[in-house]
């Protein structure tokens, strides 16, 4: 299964990966209740063709970029965040993937940094971390690292999304750069969450409350997957492929990111 956020207001929706090729049919129904709504995809659809066209909007006004031309298209704008879950290894390559077709910007917790080999990054792609919050701060009136980058975003996908960070996230704490990300975050845009744990972990019932949260947010699941875990154990908690993950950011983004 597989969750798309559609560009207009937070929803939450489940789609089996087989219909995803028929997403250009019109009138493909869906189930919907609270916790997972419905969307016709049809509706999904064009609000895919206006996420599209979003993106040919002028970007944010702000000193550190400048000012666009209105009439270029521009690349979407994709914050990925790590937290520390040891499927942060496989970080490196969420942000190659991602860079194929959009500007990425990269936000890792201070544990994530035990997994990531920041040199192996592509070399377009910032990692900031806490220190960079500190650092570049200096007086009132100097930019606010995780306000520039939520301003800058136009999609979050956090990646892997460890016990920890879903926790402070359902919770609204905002400890670190990463989680000051998402409490300032306008859910106009999407966030996309990633969990990755071991299956014990997965299957505390902390998980699932949570999660409930992290939904009536308006965040987007990409449901952990069942396989042979860092640990050793068998089970559900591992963390969804860089390439899925991609895949399914790209939908919002238009039919040609996929
Ligand atoms: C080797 C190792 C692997 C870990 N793997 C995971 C994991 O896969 N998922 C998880 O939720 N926590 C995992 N943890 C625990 C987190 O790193 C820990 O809860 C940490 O506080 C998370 O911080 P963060 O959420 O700020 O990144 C692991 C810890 C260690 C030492």
């Amino acid at each position: 299964m597989i969750s798309l956020h559609l560009r207009h207001g937070p929803h939450f929706l489940l789609c089996l990966p087989s219909l995803l090729p028929s997403l250009q049919q019109p009138e493909l129904n869906t189930s919907y209740s609270s916790r997972r709504p419905l969307l016709l995809v049809s509706t999904a659809v064009s609000s895919l063709h206006l996420a599209a066209m979003a993106t040919r909007e002028p970007a944010p006004s702000s000193s550190e970029h400048g000012t666009p031309d209105a009439a270029q298209p521009r690349r979407p704008r994709v914050l990925l965040a790590a937290s520390g879950s040891v499927a942060a290894i496989k970080f490196e390559v969420l942000c190659h993937v991602f860079a194929e077709w959009a500007d990425v910007r990269a936000v890792a917790t201070a544990s994530s940094l035990h997994f990531i080999d920041r040199a192996s990054l592509p070399s377009g792609v910032a990692l900031y971390t806490d220190d960079d919050e500190w650092s570049r701060w200096r007086k009132v009136g100097d930019e606010v690292l995780h306000i520039e980058l939520r301003k800058w975003a136009d999609a979050m996908v956090i990646a892997p999304l460890s016990a920890n960070t879903l926790a402070k996230v359902a919770g609204g704490l905002c400890d670190n750069l990463l989680t000051c990300v998402v409490r300032a975050w306008d859910y106009s845009k999407p966030v996309y969450v990633a969990p990755a744990m071991n299956t014990f972990m997965w299957n505390n019932p902390f998980t699932a409350r949570h999660l409930d949260v992290v939904r009536e947010l308006g965040m987007s699941l990409i449901p952990p997957v069942t396989k042979r875990l860092a640990c050793g154990d068998y089970g559900n908690g591992a963390m969804a492929e860089p390439s899925e993950m991609c895949r399914i950011v790209g939908l919002f983004f238009g039919p040609q990111h996929i």
